[in-house]
């Protein structure tokens, strides 16, 4: 018997309204003895139970949750358990990156008139969760600061000289200009020589200083819908064009209001790998790039790099370095690599091969390291509400004012959550953090899960929908486990 037998764990419930509630209560009224760590919280049905309920219970300390609903079939509100059976499903294969035993959560299904079902769900799992003991506290939890060192070798060839077929591009824009288009989401050069910089053009002066190469890191579709009801243009590497079909698909952004312009991308760099290969705080004077070689001139010396070793972790592994949708494409498509590519962030492949404790403290250590600046929303191109973003209400107060770990992470469970089957990998959360935290990490674990549950990838079909959004009656890559 556990020596924690007769000691009251925190076990936190979500049970809907119309079965499992009744369930419980028909078990308390039949008298059945059950365990009483068991908190419960009525819902109006399973279909209410946000997932982030349950990562808000767990992050802050609770030693279990359960989510009980109708069967099947059998939903007050005909489908409410369905979609909730995909979300908690997804959520429970997506708690261990964060160092959570998934044996932590479980969902199911009680009617009202099942007492002894009830019964036998609560115990069995009151018992797995006095099995695993009281959860890890995050102040017990040794920090880890470390991130991975190793560069990914990269799944195709990366280049970064003068795209031959930038004139023809510039010219399709003016044209387009001269036909209506009221403007071009574009970039051009920054403050340096290693800095881009996104530009609205209007005119074709300022169509002249686009500039296309690997210092383009942003992605433009995160603007097209503050431009929503206009007509205007985009030109896209192939990730940003992920990011427009995601737009498209949610309706987002209007078909016929965007035109999008694609060019063959070979690669964008990381400019804080650029940095580190200069003297601290070096002036840069200029840039010279050629095949797959850049030289810097900083400080009035040239110092020499290659894309293989500046690139952005996720050109190395990007299978769609063409524009999955254009209505313009200018010279030839750059071929993506073959055969299979492991597209895992190097933060994730560093999680994936750590113990739950271990990632517990990694996203600790990484947490304390943030300030909080919300730049990672801010770049993101799926976070649409940012302007009513739920982790600013104060009604409720999904996140309090206190700088601890447990709400820092929380903020971004929020996004990564949200982001659940819509994030398209352009991992611009993690190229917009100051502190260089690998926050992409938790977005892409929930991809991962998405991809391997539902079979899905965001942002290749702008008539797909997002898996979340809908469901089947029965599920066939749903293994539900049974409690009773
Ligand atoms: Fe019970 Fe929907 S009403 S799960």
């Amino acid at each position: 018997m556990s020596v924690l037998a007769g000691k009251e764990l925190r076990i936190v419930g979500f049970l809907c309204n119309w079965c499992s509630y009744g369930g419980a209560d028909t078990a308390g009224t039949a008298r059945a003895v059950q365990p009483t760590d068991l908190r419960i919280i009525r819902v109006p049905c399973s279909g209410r139970v946000n997932p982030l309920f349950v990562l808000k219970a767990l992050i802050n300390g609770a030693d279990g949750v359960l989510v009980s609903g109708c069967h099947p079939r059998d939903c007050h509100y005909s489908a409410g358990n369905y979609y909730a059976r995909r979300r908690l499903e997804m959520l429970k294969q997506f708690l261990p990156v964060l160092g959570i035993d998934p044996a932590r959560f479980e969902y199911t299904w009680v009617s009202a008139s099942e007492g002894q079902r009830w019964k036998d769900v609560v115990t069995n799992f009151t018992n797995r969760i006095h099995d695993l003991g009281p959860a890890p506290k995050w102040e017990d939890v040794p920090a880890i600061y470390d991130l991975p060192k190793t560069l990914i070798d990269p799944a195709r060839p990366l280049g970064c000289g003068e795209h031959p077929s930038l004139p023809e591009l510039k010219q399709a824009l003016k044209d387009a200009l001269a036909e209506g288009l009221e403007g071009v989401l574009g970039w051009k050069k920054g403050f340096d020589a290693i800095h881009a910089e996104p530009v609205f053009m209007t005119t074709p002066e300022e169509i002249d200083e686009l500039i296309w190469g690997p210092f383009n890191v942003h992605n433009l579709a995160v603007y097209l819908p503050q431009y929503k009801g206009r007509k205007i243009g985009v030109v896209v590497k192939g990730c940003d064009s992920k990011g427009v079909v995601e737009l498209l698909a949610e309706k987002l952004i209007a078909r016929e209001d965007v035109k999008i312009f694609g060019m063959g991308c070979n690669g964008t760099v990381s400019v804080g790998r650029i940095l580190a290969k200069l003297p601290e705080g070096a002036k840069i004077d200029a840039v010279a790039c050629r095949g797959n070689k850049i030289t810097v001139t900083a400080n009035g010396q040239d110092v020499e790099m290659t894309m293989a070793e500046v690139a952005q972790d996720k050109c190395r592994v990007c299978m769609h370095p063409s524009a999955v949708l254009s209505d313009v494409f200018v010279g030839n498509p750059t071929n993506a690599p073959e055969g299979d590519v492991d597209g895992r962030s190097p933060a994730l492949r560093f999680l994936d091969d750590m113990t739950l404790e271990q990632r517990m403290g990694f996203w600790k250590g990484q947490m304390e390291r943030c300030i909080a600046c919300h730049a990672c929303r801010g770049a993101c191109p799926m976070c649409v509400c940012r302007d009513h973003c739920v982790s600013d209400a104060r009604d409720p107060a999904w996140i309090t004012q206190e700088d601890t770990v447990q709400q820092k992470l929380f903020f971004q469970l929020i996004h990564a959550q949200h982001l659940a089957g819509r994030c398209t990998g352009c991992s611009e959360c993690e190229r917009a953090c100051p502190m260089d935290i690998p926050v992409f990490a938790l977005k892409q674990q929930f991809g991962r899960m998405i991809k391997k549950i539902f079979g899905f990838g965001a942002g290749l079909d702008v008539n797909a929908t997002p898996p979340l959004l809908t469901y089947q009656v029965e599920e066939p890559t749903i293994e539900e486990r049974e409690l009773a």
